[in-house]
């Protein structure tokens, strides 16, 4: 189980620090690659605007003389930028004329017409293209004269230096790799705290468990002390029902039910007056009818505490009787819970085989003999074939213990199942 919680808890811890690279990476990832765009654009923006001084100087006063110089000037600022290529339009988007660098006239032409574009707040249009494994970037700088009038607008194509985005990418894949394994180091880091809480919250129902097991002991004696003055007969009958249930391959929780079940079967008996409940003789048909409303009192006690519910089966139904002739509700066969059929079989058995105040002990075959005679009537057929297949050891086990080491057995089948 606790290998079982330790396997549980790595692959969770697995899938959420898997979980949270992959959101939180994305994340990163995307800002790496705006914070890439945003650098490109600034630095395209700030070359792109020198050309800017030089074509609203001409389009103030335009002349051939102008022009020429313009060009010229272009000519050599090109060679020194990062731009391939410039244009320069009036306001009726009529070219006025260009410079494209010599050495990326060929790339030039080889772009893209269309790639992811956005404006900033200064009205400059900027598109992002890709060619290759390089990046350009084409912005439109709207122009104005000084009474704020569109005059034209430049056109430039700015080629990102690839050791810079060499550089930024970098930045970004070691920023991937750290939140990765910030990640990665926080999951660890939560393992023995999870544990250290899980056992912890073990160790708080393991006392409740026996806080509850406690009661169950309290009210079982309680129930002795009333009936009979011993835990004894509760401590026999539900050692043979937790054998039963083993060769019956019952689950652990159906087990749990029935040992609290066999450990408070006749809880109800506390609420039968003496004078029947210790009638030394025979009991009428008005007393016995109230003794039988022991199994309705005995449900009524432990319905009011969910921790006993499953208890429930065999204390209202351990009188039922395979062929519908118990009580209180007559049930037959299957209709019987099985905790109860079993149960049934493990409370006759020790009550024939144990000395009562109107009674001496019956020989384990006069035992197993009325056992014998009464399956398919009183008896579940094949619960009490498995019984009598292990009663002769069962009987040599249990029968004539001493209450101490009932008691030890008991535990064990406690600490077992619980
Ligand atoms: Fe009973």
């Amino acid at each position: 189980m606790i290998d079982n919680l330790h396997k549980w808890l790595i692959l969770r811890l697995m899938l959420v620090w898997f979980v949270l690279s992959l959101v939180i990476g994305g994340v990163v990832h995307y800002l790496g690659n705006v914070h890439l765009d945003n650098h490109v654009v600034n630095m395209a923006k700030t070359e792109t605007v020198n050309y800017k001084d030089m074509v609203v100087s001409y389009l103030k006063s335009p002349s051939e003389q102008k022009l020429l110089e313009l060009n010229s000037r272009i000519k050599n600022q090109i060679e020194k930028d990062n731009l391939i290529a410039v244009e320069f339009y009036d306001a009726k988007s009529s070219k006025i004329t260009e410079a494209v660098k010599p050495s990326s006239r060929e790339v030039e032409e080889e772009l893209p017409k269309h790639g992811s574009e956005f404006s900033d707040k200064d009205g400059i249009i900027c598109t992002k293209l890709l060619l290759g494994s390089d990046t350009y970037m084409r912005l439109f700088v709207p122009l104005f004269n000084s009474t704020g009038i569109k005059i034209g607008y430049l056109e430039g194509i700015y080629h990102a230096p690839s050791e810079i985005i060499a550089q930024i990418k970098q930045q970004t894949f070691w920023s991937l790799l750290l939140v990765v394994l910030i990640i990665l180091v926080t999951s660890l880091a939560l393992y023995p705290i999870i544990i250290r809480l899980n056992r912890t919250l073990i160790d708080y129902s393991n006392n409740l468990a026996l806080t509850n097991i406690g009661m169950l002991k309290v009210l079982g004696s309680a129930i002795a002390k009333r009936d009979s003055d011993t835990n004894i007969h509760n401590y026999r009958v539900t050692l043979y029902s937790v054998r039963i249930g083993e060769e019956l391959g019952l689950s652990r929780t159906a087990m749990q039910g029935l040992i609290k079940g066999s450990f408070l079967h006749d809880l109800g008996k506390i609420a039968i007056g003496d004078a029947i409940l210790h009638k030394p003789g025979k009991l009428t048909d008005e007393e016995f009818t109230i003794m039988k409303s022991h199994v309705r009192h005995g449900e009524d006690i432990i319905s009011g505490y969910d921790w006993l519910k499953d208890a429930q089966d065999v204390v209202l139904c351990h009188h039922e009787k395979f062929d519908g002739s118990g009580y209180p509700a007559g049930m037959t066969q299957e209709d019987i819970p099985l905790n109860a059929r079993i149960f049934a079989v493990a409370d006759v058995f020790d009550a024939l085989t144990s000395k009562r105040p109107y009674k001496e002990a019956f020989s384990f075959e006069v035992a197993v003999k009325i056992l014998q005679d009464s399956l398919g009537s009183h008896f579940d057929p094949e619960v009490a074939q498995f019984f009598l297949g292990h009663a002769a050891a069962m009987h040599g086990e249990i029968c004539n213990e001493d209450e101490a080491l009932l008691h030890v057995k008991l535990e064990s089948y406690i600490r077992k199942y619980f």
